[in-house]
């Protein structure tokens, strides 16, 4: 108890020392000053001398997902979040999609650990938290240990408890306790092919300062990249300074197709088809929750906190299958006062090709009925893919089209080799 005692006054100094250091960052005019970003990975010695000391700490294996959570809230996309939900504040996010004190927060950012690991963790104990190779990647300060009600979340937050839903099942397949409290992140994981594209927040709002972009829009895709992604994105760049493309890259469901895939075909696109001096591009490295209008408040926050004073949201955000409505996602941000959020969404109606209209439109700008329409959507890009077929250039730009083509062709050989 002692050493406990002496973890937790040790992780009161760190922490006060985090929040002396916290950078001023450039604010955005409309970004409230109380939302500073949090910082909570100490640097150089500081973080030597922590992991000198985690390596007598209990450890916690953490699987990709809580990785990337704990990745997110240090480097503070994840603001104001500190740490892993306590049970105060996942009933608060649950019930009312907001923090205990009052800030928007819409979904839970939870630690799963199993029963027997549960029972042997002490509130007030510093927890060492590893990669599942036993690397110390970050500190927990446990600050409580709870049995959550999974359904009661599962129908708030994916508004259906459906274990075919892929975000109730991954809900329900992980453990049943949850460890909640502040978390320190000690060490990053490795980043794989496309490292230079992970750009931490406090650097993104630097970059777009720098550009002179006094209003930028977010866009968030899990997808391969289709011209109703472009056009969305085009039109949104027509009324603001700047573009921030920034595709998720942390655990998809399966048949999503994979990251450097369609890292390489937004690589591929921006070089052909958008001005180099507007568009900023890098990866959210979190994993996708399929929350539907929930998560597109979520993907707003995350993208405010990157530094962006818009979002898009167009049809079915973060959607799956038919569990939301079209315009779910849009109608959720009603229930927010202005402000409140930080950000402005912008709404963008179901786009696709029109024979008629010969080119992009959407049901607000097309009087065409169905007939002339190419309807565009990831799910009909993967098909399209998955059959061996290319997508038409209507559909996708003929340089995305190789890109991916190529890509799930290399996959499939892996898959069968
Ligand atoms: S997801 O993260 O929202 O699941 P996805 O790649 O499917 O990613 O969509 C990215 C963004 O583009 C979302 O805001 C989505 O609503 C929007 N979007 C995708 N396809 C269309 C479309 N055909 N028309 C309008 N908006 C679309």
């Amino acid at each position: 108890m002692t050493s406990q005692r002496g973890d937790r006054r040790a992780m009161k100094t760190l922490e006060h020392s985090q929040q002396a250091k916290h950078p001023q960052f450039p604010q955005h005019p409309k970004f409230p000053a109380s939302r500073v970003l949090v910082n909570r990975e100490p640097d150089g010695t500081e973080q030597a001398e922590w992991l000198r000391q985690a390596a007598s700490f209990k450890t916690f294996a953490l699987d990709d997902f809580s990785l990337s959570d704990l990745e997110l809230i240090g480097n503070g996309a994840f603001s104001p979040l500190q740490g892993f939900a306590t049970e105060a504040q996942w009933e608060s996010i649950v019930d009312t999609m907001h923090l205990p004190d009052g800030d928007v927060w819409p979904i839970p950012v939870t630690l799963p650990v199993p029963e027997a690991q549960a029972k042997a963790v002490q509130v007030g104990e510093c927890l060492a938290l590893t990669d599942t190779q036993g690397v110390i990647c970050g500190l927990l300060t446990v600050e409580d240990v709870y049995r959550p009600d999974k359904l009661r979340e599962a129908q708030a937050v994916y508004k259906t408890t459906d274990p075919a839903h892929p975000g109730v099942a991954k809900l329900l397949a992980r453990p049943s306790f949850y460890v909640g409290g502040p978390i320190t992140l000690l060490r990053r994981r490795h980043v794989g092919p496309f490292a230079e594209l992970y750009v931490d927040p406090a650097v993104t709002r630097v970059r777009f300062a720098e550009r002179g972009w006094r209003t930028v829009v977010g866009f968030q895709t899990r997808n391969p990249v289709h011209r109703a992604h472009e056009y969305i994105q085009k039109s949104a760049l027509e009324i603001v300074d700047g573009l921030f493309l920034n595709p998720l890259v942390g655990e998809t469901k399966s048949d999503d197709i994979p990251a450097h895939v369609r890292v390489e075909s937004y690589r591929v696109l921006l070089s052909h088809y958008y001005p180099e001096d507007r568009v900023f591009f890098s990866v959210y490295p979190a994993a996708m929750r399929y929350a539907g209008p929930r998560e597109a408040i979520f993907h707003a926050l995350v993208r405010r906190n990157y530094g962006c004073t818009h979002f898009i949201v167009g049809r079915d955000h973060a959607g799956v299958g038919s569990y939301y409505g079209t315009y779910e996602a849009q109608a959720i941000f009603g229930q927010f006062h202005e402000g409140e959020l930080g950000i402005q969404p912008l709404f963008f109606e179901n786009s696709f090709y029109c024979e008629r209209c010969d080119g992009m439109a959407s049901e607000k700008t097309c009087p065409h009925d169905e007939t002339s329409r190419l309807i565009l959507s990831g799910t009909k890009v993967r098909a399209i893919l998955r059959s061996g077929q290319r997508p038409s250039p209507k559909f996708t730009r003929p340089e995305v089209a190789d890109v991916l083509v190529a890509g799930l062709r290399d996959r499939t050989m892996e898959v069968f080799s």
